[in-house]
């Protein structure tokens, strides 16, 4: 990871450079990384806020030799590399909220954004999108998101360097990546239940057809989220968002 580093004063999305460095054939482990993006995207098409300085902005590119319907496990193992660095080297408690929030505190401080090239059963490539709130104060956050939103120093008072976040991320990836093509899924999905929702939790979802209340009963090999409904039926989800049952 790093071979190639690709550094933006400000870009309108990291994302987007690694699109195109990836199509250019651009090395497995390429990162490219900007002190501000002026579009930065999030999931669902949603704007991601990333001001000057105060976050890491980053998207890494791979090239993994797995199956493409493999690729969510990446996400997952992103969110239990960026758990496991804040919970090392800060104060404060990292939880996931599945599939790709890092939350402190219950409000969000990192999202992961997944994006895939793939042609029949074989990935030309994945970019890894990691957005990780910092050193905003809570006067930096805009105003619509911050009963959502957080950064390590409204949560931590403290501020952190930027540039030692993103080597302990590169370093701490670089470790779960190569233990992943390795031993496969099983050690992530350790490690993720360890920071996510516990088992038994009963948890509100949204899907695009419905909304209901259901207990948390892990995730699937596949990354997929399991869930337990009033039946006792079990449900595998791809896509749903997520929300702790406020009673
Ligand atoms: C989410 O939680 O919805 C995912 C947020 C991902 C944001 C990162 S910041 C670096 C990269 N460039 C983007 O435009 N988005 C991702």
């Amino acid at each position: 990871l790093g071979s190639k580093i690709i550094h933006k004063e400000s870009t309108p999305s990291t994302q987007v450079i690694a699109h195109q460095l990836a199509q250019e054939g651009s090395p497995h482990g390429t990162i490219v990384l900007a002190d501000e993006q002026t579009s930065g995207r999030g999931r669902l098409n949603r704007e991601w806020f990333s001001s000057k300085g105060k976050g890491i902005w980053m998207s890494i590119i791979l090239r993994p030799e797995i199956l493409p319907y493999l690729a969510p496990q990446l996400t997952l193992l992103t969110a239990t590399v960026l758990a496991e660095v804040v919970q090392k080297n800060t104060t404060v408690t990292p939880m996931i909220k599945w599939p790709n929030d890092i939350l402190i505190n219950k409000k969000k401080t990192a999202g992961i954004l997944t994006e895939m090239q793939a042609e029949q059963d074989q990935i030309q490539y994945v970019i890894i999108g990691i957005g990780m709130n910092i050193n905003q104060t809570k006067e930096d956050i805009p105003i619509e998101i911050q009963s959502k939103a957080t950064s390590l120093r409204v949560e931590s008072s403290e501020k952190h360097s930027i540039k030692q976040f993103i080597h302990l991320i590169l370093e701490e990836f670089e470790k779960a990546y190569d233990s992943y093509l390795i031993n496969g899924f099983p050690e992530v999905k350790k490690k993720w239940e360890r920071y996510g929702f516990k088992i038994g939790e009963s948890i509100s979802i949204t899907t695009l057809r419905d909304q209901f209340q259901a207990i948390f009963s892990g995730i699937a090999e596949d990354g997929a989220l399991l869930v337990k409904q009033k039946d006792g039926e079990i449900k595998k989800l791809y896509s749903a968002e997520i929300e702790w049952f406020k009673d």
